[in-house]
């Protein structure tokens, strides 16, 4: 099998002294669907973070297309591989359309500044996420919700093969997190790579056609969610007794969390007594 285009070798990943995560090695298969899910702390965005270049491992190296992603010039990264980060901080005094229009950096020369192509990909972006009627508004004054399907924009502006969503559906309500996951789903249907770390275990198993668990910043599983999502698995990475039935709407894997009553049983004695 050859290599896929994107993948992380040995890393070694740290703030300064704190080492999150060491001898990592994760592939992203290409034309994926990759859900990274995991509990707090453990890793997610830092190893997001290190695929996108935005950190520089301190050991190992990400790979894209065969080459170390740290050698590429940034522009030129830019153009295969965007990144909606976890919490970006809000420039403040920009409107939406201009925030939306930073995705296209990449994208200008330096004599052609601003092209119809350009503007096509940011008229399309807004539309997709339903935020075209927001143009106008400062991004500081938006809700979460609103603010994040404008980050998601600025994202899908860039129009990368490679889009890395770090949980894109944070803030947004039930609808809007199934117009932001089944928008992830097109793109991948379209032939892009998506990865995306998202904390709803069921959404990720009806979303990704590949699943990554990690647990203490180590990757503890990798494949399909029938294949990964079991309830033993569950217990042991998030420490949450429950039962995986079938989704009745989907047939993917379920997570249903065990009662509360069961789930003390587990953990203390006097209620496994009861
Ligand atoms: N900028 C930072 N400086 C120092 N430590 C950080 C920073 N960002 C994250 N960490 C720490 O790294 C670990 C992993 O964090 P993170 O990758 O954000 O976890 P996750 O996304 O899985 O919740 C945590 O212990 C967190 O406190
Ligand atoms: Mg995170």
């Amino acid at each position: 099998m050859t290599d896929p285009r994107l993948r992380a070798q040995d890393l070694t990943l740290a703030y300064d002294k704190r080492v999150v995560a060491e001898k990592l090695d994760v592939g992203i298969a290409d034309g994926s669907f990759t859900v990274i899910v995991g509990p707090n702390a453990c890793g997610k965005s830092t190893l997001l973070k290190a695929l996108a270049r935005v950190l520089k491992p301190q050991a190992g190296a990400v790979w894209l297309d065969g080459q170390a992603i740290a050698s590429y010039p940034s522009k030129q990264v830019a153009k295969q591989l965007g990144m909606l980060p976890q919490s970006p901080i809000v420039p403040g005094g920009i409107v939406v359309e201009e925030l939306v229009a930073r995705g296209r950096f990449a994208h200008q020369r330096l004599l052609r500044q601003w092209s119809p192509e350009d503007e096509d990909a940011v008229t399309e972006a807004m539309r997709l996420t339903e935020v075209s009627d927001l143009a106008d508004r400062f991004v500081d004054e938006l809700s979460g919700g609103q603010r994040q399907r404008v980050w998601l924009a600025m994202a899908l502006a860039q129009q990368t093969p490679i889009l890395l969503l770090d949980e894109p559906t944070t803030f947004l309500d039930l609808s809007h997190q199934f117009e932001v996951l089944d928008l992830c789903a097109e793109l991948h249907e379209q032939g892009r790579t998506i990865v995306a770390v998202l904390h709803d275990l069921n959404h990720a198993c009806r979303y990704a056609t590949e699943l990554i668990v990690m647990k203490a910043g180590e990757v503890v599983a990798q494949g399909p969610p029938a294949e990964v999502m079991t309830a033993q698995r569950v217990e042991d990475v998030f420490a949450m007794p429950c039962r995986v039935i079938d989704d009745p709407e989907t047939g993917t894997p379920m997570v249903v969390p065990a009662d509360r009553h069961r789930r003390r049983g587990v953990r203390t004695p006097e209620a496994a007594r009861a």
